[in-house]
């Protein structure tokens, strides 16, 4: 789980200076997804000389080691590639030899940044040896940078002299498992291969002048070739290494490059001033462009001479053969922290607007309609299947968990929740007529899109409820819904929990809107969502009673019970999973109906306990747990609706009063103290909230 990053300019004047500050910053907004360590390279002075930076630590301290390296910032490049990476371990601590980028040999002929996991590393890693490379690391990724120049030398030596991207498609033959993956060259300078399979990748394009056409021609290799590459294919297969004179056999002229990309043809035949931005995520690119293609796995992006140029090894029947230059949609202030601390206060704060965008556009509340442009074509399909499946992992398994409930009372179809791991280590049967829905804030969890191949694979119908556009999740389903929360960089998910929330609730809705006897029902769920984002505003007014009752008794407790019933058993683990992760504090969800069953034994005086005690028809069921734990002088915090005395009258120490809504999305409401609390018990631990230890935005690693 990386983030990486590559900047190319052509025809564009710039200093080495500015070429690291981009990179830099293109790293910055990258870190969430892994900050144990990071690394550039860019040219050197001398011609096929190169400079690499890389340091375990945060960004920050790859900016400083830059400065205190004393790189020189001033020479001039109208043709450059700098390539970047930002690591979160996966194989090899997080020390200086295992810090991208990773190099060919000691020149660095060929420099390489990977996202993902090669599988077959160690098979590479024993034949490389044996062709005598040396290695530096412990790393998957070393092998790919010593393969490109295993590969390079081979056909050399053979007097084939491939161009950057049919070396690439070579190396790649190789590869088993998943990369997003960068390689710079001294033997190709000014160019860039990347390409993706399991871990994304996109390229940002920045020009002054427009563009011919808004996509890009995918090329593909003759037949003949093709035909040459699936036998050389077949022969690695059989023989289970690298044969010598590696495939496939390329011709010599392979060099002349006879086509052009239709969207950087200059008018006047004039090659286009042009920069390119590579990276996992337009986050990161929306600073500079907002002009962005998205790769597809096994695409080979190959940038040179101020073109792009997109190759496939294969032409597969009914295959797109082109890729669009989008828009991006998103703001830079979007992604930016504004007046808060943290990327996560800042989220949490964003709540009443993201759960507004969720809904924006889908609900008329006038005349009682949900409208999901994502799935209208598929309710008919769906309202047939046999029984829906959620998968997802962590804060998204919580709002499956949360939803549930509503989703069996208004479709009347039995619904399992599971968490991605599980499902697929149980090989969970999956037919035909089931529908599985997929929930993901960063739409590349690697649990979650290994469960959706599954499903796939078993022709079952595939739903997305995912945040970002593009990922690999919203692209692979059939159809689903993005929530629109916007970008969520915090570690912890916060607000994309309670769009999941809401758009599941509305895809219930959907799925359900031909019945009659739900007509009541829909109506309050319908006018109870229209007030939501005005009464998170209000929760969120909790934040200084929240923050003092941290203060008054819960900074330097050691472990924490949270008590939740039917909608709120999801509410308390979600509440325990965001104080576990941010504040390193033990905390444990429990239901509260179990309470008998074992966990009463830990309830003493000093065991601080929240339950959730909210109005809804297991009220009197969650009270009799409450009487349980005072009864044992427990004195919990009790999160209950607006001026309740039966609860505030109590033996509770504290309660969290928050606004009453419709039973089913109560826990949207109920769940955002505990976002607080777990921010302030993080702040006052002094804990850097939106880079909990051990932990990484995007798990795209299994
Ligand atoms: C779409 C547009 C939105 C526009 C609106 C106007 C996009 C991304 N959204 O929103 O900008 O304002 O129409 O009518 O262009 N999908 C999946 N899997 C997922 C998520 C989505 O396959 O996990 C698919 C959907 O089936 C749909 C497309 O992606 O085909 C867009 O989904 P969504 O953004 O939810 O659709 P709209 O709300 O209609
Ligand atoms: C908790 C958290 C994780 C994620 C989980 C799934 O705050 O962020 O538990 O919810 O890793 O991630 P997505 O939703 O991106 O699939």
């Amino acid at each position: 789980m990386c983030g990486i990053f590559g900047y190319v300019n052509f025809l564009v004047d710039r200093t080495r200076g500015e070429i690291v500050d981009n990179l830099i910053e293109g790293l910055q907004r990258l870190e969430y997804r892994g900050y144990d360590s990071s690394g550039i390279a860019i040219d050197g002075d001398q011609k096929g000389s190169n400079i690499i930076v890389k340091t375990p630590g945060k960004v920050q301290v790859l900016k400083q080691k830059i400065i205190d390296d004393k790189i020189e910032r001033s020479t001039i490049f109208d043709n450059h590639v700098g390539i970047a990476h930002t690591r979160w371990a996966t194989h090899g601590q997080p020390m200086i030899e295992n810090c991208h980028p990773h190099r060919s040999d000691p020149s660095g002929e060929f420099i390489v940044v990977h996202n993902g996991i090669i599988t077959n590393y160690r098979a590479l890693k024993t034949l490389l040896l044996s062709k005598g490379f040396e290695f530096e690391s412990e790393t998957d990724t070393e092998c790919i940078a010593k393969l490109f120049k295993h590969v390079y030398d081979t056909n050399l030596k053979a007097g084939i002299s491939l161009d950057l991207n049919e070396l690439t498609k070579q190396v790649l033959y190789e590869l088993e498992g998943s990369y997003g993956l960068l390689v710079k060259s001294v033997h190709y300078p000014g160019e860039v291969c990347g390409t993706r399979k399991g871990s994304p990748l996109l390229v940002g394009v920045k020009t002054e002048k427009k563009l011919k056409v808004d996509f890009v021609d995918v090329e593909f290799p003759d037949p003949k070739q093709q035909a040459q590459q699936d036998a050389a294919i077949n022969h690695a297969k059989h023989h289970g290494s690298i044969p010598e004179g590696l495939l496939p056999l390329a011709s010599n002229e392979s060099n002349l490059r006879t086509s052009q990309s239709r969207a950087f043809l200059a008018d006047d035949g004039v090659p286009m001033p042009v920069e390119f931005f590579l990276s996992s995520d337009p986050a990161s690119v929306i600073q500079h462009t907002k002009k962005v293609l998205f790769l597809e796995d096994d695409d080979i992006a190959h940038i040179y001479d101020g073109e792009l140029h997109i190759h496939r090894a294969k032409k597969s029947a009914g295959e797109s053969t082109t890729r669009q230059i989008q828009t991006l949609e998103m703001e830079l202030n979007e992604i930016m922290k504004g007046p808060y601390n943290h990327f996560m206060q800042k989220e949490i704060f964003e709540q009443p607007d993201s759960t507004f965008n969720t809904m924006r556009g889908r609900i008329d509340f006038n005349n009682d309609i949900v409208t999901l442009g994502g799935l209208k074509a598929w309710l008919p399909t769906i309202r047939r299947c046999r029984r829906i499946i959620m998968i997802a992992c962590g804060t998204s398994y919580h709002s499956c968990l949360a939803t549930r409930s509503i989703f069996e009372e208004l479709t009347e179809i039995p619904v399992s929740v599971e968490l991605a791991s599980d499902f697929l280590d149980r090989k969970s049967p999956v037919f035909r007529d089931d529908t599985c829905v997929f929930v993901s804030q960063s739409g590349e969890t690697a649990d979650s899109i290994l469960a959706l191949q599954y499903c796939l694979d078993r022709g079952a119908l595939t739903v997305g409820i995912v945040n970002s556009v593009g990922s690999s999740m919203s692209r692979q389903t059939h159809c689903g819904v993005h929530i629109n929360a916007g970008p969520e960089i915090g570690v912890a998910s916060t607000k994309a929990y309670t769009s999941q929330y809401i758009a599941l609730v509305m895809f219930a809705l959907s799925l359900s809107n031909d019945s009659i006897s739900k007509k009541n029902r829909h109506h309050e769920i319908i006018q109870g969502l229209q007030k939501i984002p005005d009464q998170i505003k209000k929760v969120l007014n909790l934040e200084n009673q929240i923050k003092d009752l941290c203060d008054a008794t819960l900074n330097d407790q050691k472990s924490l019970l949270l008590l939740g019933r039917g909608y709120q058993h999801a509410t308390a683990l979600e509440g325990a999973l965001k104080i576990k992760e941010i504040s390193y504090m033990h905390s444990e969800g429990v239901l509260a109906g179990e309470l008998k069953h074992g966990v009463l034994a830990l309830v003493d005086d000093k065991l601080p306990i929240i339950a959730f005690a909210t109005r809804d028809s297991l009220f009197p069921k969650v009270m009799s747990a409450i009487e349980q734990v005072t009864a044992r002088d427990g004195r919990p915090i009790i999160i209950c609706n607006e001026g309740d005395k039966t609860v505030s009258d109590g033996k509770a120490f504290a309660t969290l009063q928050v606004p009453l809504t419709v039973d089913c999305l109560q826990g949207l409401l109920n769940v955002i103290p505990l976002q607080l609390m777990s921010y302030w018990l993080a702040v006052n631990r002094g804990i850097d909230v939106d880079f909990p230890r051990n932990l990484a935005k995007s798990v795209t690693v299994e």
